[in-house]
């Protein structure tokens, strides 16, 4: 693992001003203006479950990162099984929803990708000020790593509150055909060595979270024979 600061973003930002993953482009580099910090209804989930009236645009959030998860999902595993202050990671982070949402909840975050430019686009995201959301919110403390989620060496053991985490649905969603990335759980073609990848992520989860706490992923089914 290692830390991608907002200074090396901002250098990033000064050589090129996107983002490329597979086909995709995204512009970085600038302060967002924000509209809104919350979605205009929410209300937390109660049963097994969660549907929602669209994906959520508040924020920073967008769905032009491939596959990126609802920020309303983030939003209520944040606010059931974290409190204020305590610290969420999300080893497979992506264009970082959940660190979006961690830094309007208050919640102390770590993101991890294995892709530098999924990292560059977190930092990003979080690229907005935060004028308190709410009375009780404080400025949360949000790094991005650019790493392995099988190896969070510079993690400490049981020092996690909550993972809230989306892994690739093995190959279904790539995210490194075009330029390969060593560990990419996206480009197996295998589903045993897929499942062996997870196991080794779940193992490494079980050893960052803190004793009787939450472990949250969403992850698709693999679609054989299609
Ligand atoms: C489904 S996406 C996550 C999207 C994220 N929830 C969001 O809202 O943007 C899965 C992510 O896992 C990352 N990934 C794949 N293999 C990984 C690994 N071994 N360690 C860390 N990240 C990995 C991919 O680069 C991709 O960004």
């Amino acid at each position: 693992m290692r830390l991608v600061t907002f200074n090396e973003y901002l250098e990033y930002a000064k050589s090129c001003s996107e983002i490329v993953i597979e086909d995709t482009k995204i512009h970085v580099g600038k302060p967002h203006r924000i509209e809104a910090y919350q979605p205009e209804e929410f209300s937390l989930e109660t049963t097994t479950v969660w549907s929602f009236p669209d994906r959520g645009d508040w924020a920073t959030h967008r769905g032009d990162y491939r596959g990126n998860w609802s920020p309303r999902v983030a939003r209520n595993l944040i606010l059931r099984y974290s409190k204020p202050g305590e610290l969420v990671l999300d080893q497979m982070c992506g264009g970082g929803t959940t660190l979006v949402e961690c830094k309007l909840l208050g919640r102390n975050a770590i993101g991890v990708d294995i892709n530098y430019e999924a990292c560059i686009l977190a930092l990003d995201r979080l690229n907005f000020n935060c004028n308190q959301p709410s009375s009780d919110w404080k400025e949360p403390d949000i790094k991005v790593y650019h790493g392995d989620a099988r190896n969070l060496d510079l993690i400490e053991d049981e020092s996690v509150d909550l993972i809230a985490t989306h892994p690739p649905y093995a190959n279904i969603i790539s995210y490194s055909k075009q330029k390969k990335i060593e560990g990419d759980l996206s480009q197996v073609y295998n589903l045993e060595e897929y499942l062996r990848g997870m196991r080794e992520v779940a193992e490494e989860s079980f050893r960052d979270l803190k004793p009787g706490r939450f472990c949250a992923v969403l992850v698709g089914d693999t679609r054989k024979h299609r």
